[in-house]
């Protein structure tokens, strides 16, 4: 089968969450199951472009609007992502430093889809199913039917999978220009509360419609900004496919990031190693345990929650223990977290950015992650967190439900809680420090995690299936 993903991110050539290591993974499975797979993403300016041999192999123009623009296809020559790579480069639109966060992100990848089906289409040969991600990408299935066009395209099956339905790329009518010339009949595939809604338009156009996990597309029904009766009107089409986690970029035995390898059996000294290392660099007590928080500082992250949690530990519970906090988001909370560096007695720190390097580092030397999460479709944070025996707290929710039993049920082997509250959080803090002191059945629990099946295999199969079937 020939299996096209269509993606504004896949990691290691761009990646600003999950959705970047999902796409930088799949793929390879799906081609390692004997599938001739391709992955088609904007041209950004990254070190991974500078870094690898390119050729060109598609140079045609379009319309966005009433503009024209030129762009080029080019591809990774030695295929040494284990799929193939296909770079869109529009120039001026597409060629920044960054993935999102433009004034003209709707111009940006309404171009992208129009120019990576206007490729499509010149295929002497179709693929056998084009698969979509997210708002970015969400147009497609829509382009494909109903533009007049794409008329070849309109048989090859569509999947979209929904990574986040927070983010739906909403824009108006007086844009609507910058779809290739459609069917007026068809306005409505378009249209949800009065804009044009890319990834509502995809949930109603593409032929099937995944989530991340299980728990998430349940919970879509009750709890999508805006979305909610879409996705009870097309659960028929839909289904959740949990995530898996790439275990060749996520392995403590081998992972570059890391100075100190580990496996399950060398677990307690390798992640001493490690977290003596951190906690040296930023200033924290080697003895207590270490709590890390690693991600977007968003409200759906419920990090804004974070500072006060961690305040009332250490007034409530005592200074019994570290933080350590990464990630970027809003200024509010940023500033906040900033702000908390000045009460540390050598045990708060932050680190306000993006560091690829230091997120793995984290994983290895933190004792507890915490991901409070109020919305989390799947998550990777917390399998990552115990592929390198770090113990998850985490919000029920989503993926983190499906991926985390608490200690307290049977099989149970992280923490749970209810709320996204300070509440919550920091009760699940209190029982972390206790166990961490149980030192017997924290070191057997952390075993018992790294030792959990989150592969992809399973998944990827899953994907290849839904395929079949279409
Ligand atoms: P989301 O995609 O919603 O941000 P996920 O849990 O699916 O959440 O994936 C987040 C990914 O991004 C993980 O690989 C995580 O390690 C990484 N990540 C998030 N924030 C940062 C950061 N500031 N620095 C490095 N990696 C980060
Ligand atoms: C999104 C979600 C996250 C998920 C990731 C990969 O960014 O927020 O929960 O793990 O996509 O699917």
């Amino acid at each position: 089968m020939e299996i096209v993903h269509v993606s504004a991110e896949c990691y290691p050539v761009a990646k600003a969450g999950g959705l970047g290591d999902v796409v930088g993974a799949l793929p390879r499975f799906q081609q390692e199951l004997g599938n001739i797979t391709k992955v088609i993403m904007p041209m950004y300016r990254t070190t991974f472009l500078y870094k690898h041999d390119w050729e060109v192999v598609h140079k045609a123009g379009a319309n966005l609007g009433f503009s024209w623009f030129d762009f080029t296809i080019i591809k990774e020559k030695s295929d040494l992502l284990g799929f193939e790579l296909y770079l869109v480069d529009i120039n001026g639109l597409l060629d920044r430093e960054k993935v999102y966060g433009y004034d003209d992100d709707t111009e940006r990848f309404c171009a992208f889809q129009i120019a990576t089906i206007n490729w499509i289409n010149a295929w002497s040969k179709l693929p056998d199913v084009v698969h979509v991600h997210d708002h970015h990408t969400a147009l497609i299935p829509f382009m494909m039917q109903h533009c007049y066009g794409f008329e070849r395209l309109k048989s090859i099956p569509t999947v979209l999978t929904i990574h986040n339905a927070q983010y739906q790329g909403i824009f108006g009518w007086n844009k609507t220009i910058y779809i290739p010339q459609w069917d007026s009949w068809k306005r409505g595939m378009l249209e949800w509360n009065g804009n044009i809604n890319p990834l509502a338009t995809g949930i109603k156009c593409a032929w099937k419609v995944t989530t991340v996990s299980n728990t998430y597309l349940h919970e879509m029904r009750s709890m999508s900004n805006g979305l909610e009766p879409l996705f009870e009107y097309e659960k028929g089409k839909s289904m959740g496919i949990l995530n898996g986690i790439d275990f060749k970029v996520w392995n403590p035995e081998t992972d570059n990031y890391l100075n100190n390898h580990f496996d399950k059996t060398s677990s307690e000294a390798g992640k001493r190693a490690n977290k003596n290392i951190l906690c040296e660099t930023f200033g924290l007590d080697k003895e207590k345990p270490l709590f890390v928080f690693i991600g977007r500082l968003v409200g759906e992250k419920a990090a804004d929650l974070l500072p006060q949690a961690i305040i009332d530990s250490f007034n409530y519970i005592g200074r019994k223990m570290n933080f350590l906090i990464l990630g970027s988001g809003e200024n509010e909370v940023e500033e906040k977290l900033n702000q908390l560096k000045s009460i540390s007695q050598k045990d708060f720190n932050v680190y306000i950015g993006y560091n690829e390097k230091l997120s793995h580092q984290m994983y290895a030397g933190a004792d507890f992650l915490l991901m409070p999460s109020r919305v989390e479709p799947c998550g990777l944070n917390q399998m990552y967190a115990m592929r390198y025996g770090t113990i998850p707290l985490v919000r029920k929710t989503g993926g983190l439900m499906d991926t985390v039993i608490d200690l307290g049920e049977e099989n149970g082997y992280g923490i749970t809680f209810n709320e996204a509250s300070v509440g919550n959080i920091t009760h699940a803090i209190f029982r972390a420090v206790k166990l961490f002191h149980e030192k017997q059945s924290f070191h057997s629990l952390r075993r018992k995690i790294m030792e959990l099946d989150f592969s992809w295999d399973h998944s990827a199969q899953q994907y290849v299936d839904l395929y079949k079937n279409l």
